[in-house]
């Protein structure tokens, strides 16, 4: 994992990589195009902002959401289109399940989309409702 660094978000060139990756892969090739890159969620302390690079190059993204009581939530994990069904995909969860424990954190939470929960299963995720409304996601968590 030496070649693979999670950091926070950090100048200018790492917020431009970290929002034109999360509005290429979680926006626009799902036929959506309102991307709000300065959202309201994105500066509050308790939520990190979190870019992966691999060989020095940003290739994936993460938002870890604290909680109360051990808590987070897993929120906006992308890959880069061409890079993906590579392995990063686990490496990004793998780093971002140490920085949780490294903070303190023991469950971590998902909102899923319904065709990435294989992805989430095979790293260890359960089903789990641990929010009440209509978010079109399946919920499932990880205790860590
Ligand atoms: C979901 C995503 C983050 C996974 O990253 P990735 O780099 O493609 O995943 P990896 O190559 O590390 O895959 C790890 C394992 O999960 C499996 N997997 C990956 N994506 C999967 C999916 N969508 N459904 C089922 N299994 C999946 C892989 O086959 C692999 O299994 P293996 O170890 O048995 O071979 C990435 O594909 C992506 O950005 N997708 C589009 C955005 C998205 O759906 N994000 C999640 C929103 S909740």
């Amino acid at each position: 994992m030496d070649s693979y660094d999670l950091s926070l978000a950090d100048g200018a060139d790492d917020w431009a990589a970290y929002h034109r990756i999360r509005r290429l892969v979680l926006f626009e090739a799902r036929g959506r195009f309102d991307y709000i890159p300065e959202g309201p969620e994105e500066i509050k302390a308790e939520n990190l902002s979190l870019l992966l690079k691999y060989l020095e190059e940003p290739i994936g993204t993460v938002r870890l959401d604290g909680r109360p009581e051990g808590k987070a939530i897993v929120r906006l994990v992308a890959v880069a289109s061409h890079l993906q069904r590579q392995g990063h995909g686990r490496v990004l969860m793998n780093l971002v399940e140490e920085l949780a424990k490294a903070l303190g954190i023991n469950e971590l939470l998902v909102h899923a989309a319904p065709d990435a929960v294989g992805f989430y299963q095979k790293l260890g995720y359960s089903h789990f409702d641990f929010e009440k409304g209509d978010f079109g996601s399946v919920q499932l968590h990880k205790m860590i």
